[in-house]
């Protein structure tokens, strides 16, 4: 069976999809799992979070976007130091992605993707940028699903609200097999503006909106900076992290066709 491919994305920045991605990885990983993570930010966030520097000849998403080969993606796979977990890195050189003209440009990260046996792992997991632009459009066209991350405050929540209307446009012209499987609130604190926040896009959106809920504990970003699984890290309030990152990976579903 194929895995499906989801993007964690929101074109807003700083909301907490690398940490989202690689936490949902570090899940799967602990579970003995595989999963493979492709970098599509031009930060390369996710690939030093797992501990990878690029460099030489290596294959980055960037080299799958400046060219349009079929399967070409299974050349810019490589081993991370995370157990069973795999990186298509990324590197600054993708940001070039965003001036370039090409006609096909938006459909080859779907190419680059074509034919090729993905069995092994449990599901592809594209960590996107932070921008409504070509190369989340890319990223759109080659995924089956789409998992929003959020904070609960008012310019996060209207941000959700326009990676909405992007996903049905990509579903209805592009891509029809797009499904948005979650909602995911991240960095939360218990103020009354998160409560007042997270009680309004329930009320919007409804059980698109996950139960798990990820707080905003600094131990995040000790496990980042350390580039250690968090399921890994011990010290501070890293149990909870891994309780909520292994019961948002139950919850997703991401393995058996989406959330239901
Ligand atoms: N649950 C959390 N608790 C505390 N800090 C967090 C949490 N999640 C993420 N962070 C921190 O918040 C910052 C932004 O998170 P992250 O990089 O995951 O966001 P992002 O949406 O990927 O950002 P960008 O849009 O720039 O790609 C980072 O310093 C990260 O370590
Ligand atoms: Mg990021």
């Amino acid at each position: 069976m194929q895995p499906r491919k989801i993007a964690i994305a929101n074109q807003k920045g700083g909301v907490g999809k690398t940490a989202t991605a690689l936490g949902l990885a570090s899940a799967v990983s602990a579970k003995g799992g595989k999963v493979l993570v492709v970098d599509a930010d031009s930060q390369g966030n996710a690939t030093n979070g797992l501990g990878v520097t690029v460099e030489g000849d290596m294959l980055t998403t960037y080299h799958l976007m400046n060219q349009t080969v079929e399967g070409g993606a299974a050349n810019a796979v490589i081993a991370t130091d995370w157990g069973g977990v795999d990186l298509i890195p990324a590197d600054e050189e993708l940001g070039k992605i965003e001036s370039d003209g090409s006609n096909d440009l938006v459909f080859r990260l779907d190419v680059a993707f074509e034919g090729l046996d993905l069995s092994p792992y449990d599901v592809v997991l594209f960590d996107c940028p932070p921008s409504l632009g070509k190369v989340l459009f890319a990223v759109l066209i080659a995924c089956d699903g789409v998992v929003a991350v959020t904070e609960p405050t008012i310019d996060s929540v209207h941000g959700v609200e326009r990676l909405d209307e992007t996903i049905r446009t990509v579903r209805k012209r592009a891509n029809p097999r797009l499904n948005f499987d979650k909602i995911v609130l991240s960095r939360r604190r218990g103020t009354a503006e998160h409560n007042f926040r997270e009680t309004e896009l329930r009320e919007v959106y409804g059980d698109l909106v996950a139960r798990t809920i990820i707080p905003e504990l600094a131990t995040r970003q000790d496990a980042h900076s350390a580039r250690t699984p968090i399921h890994q890290f011990r010290g501070g309030r890293a149990i909870s992290l891994q309780t909520a990152y292994s019961d948002l990976f139950a919850e997703l579903s991401l393995t058996t066709g989406g959330a239901s």
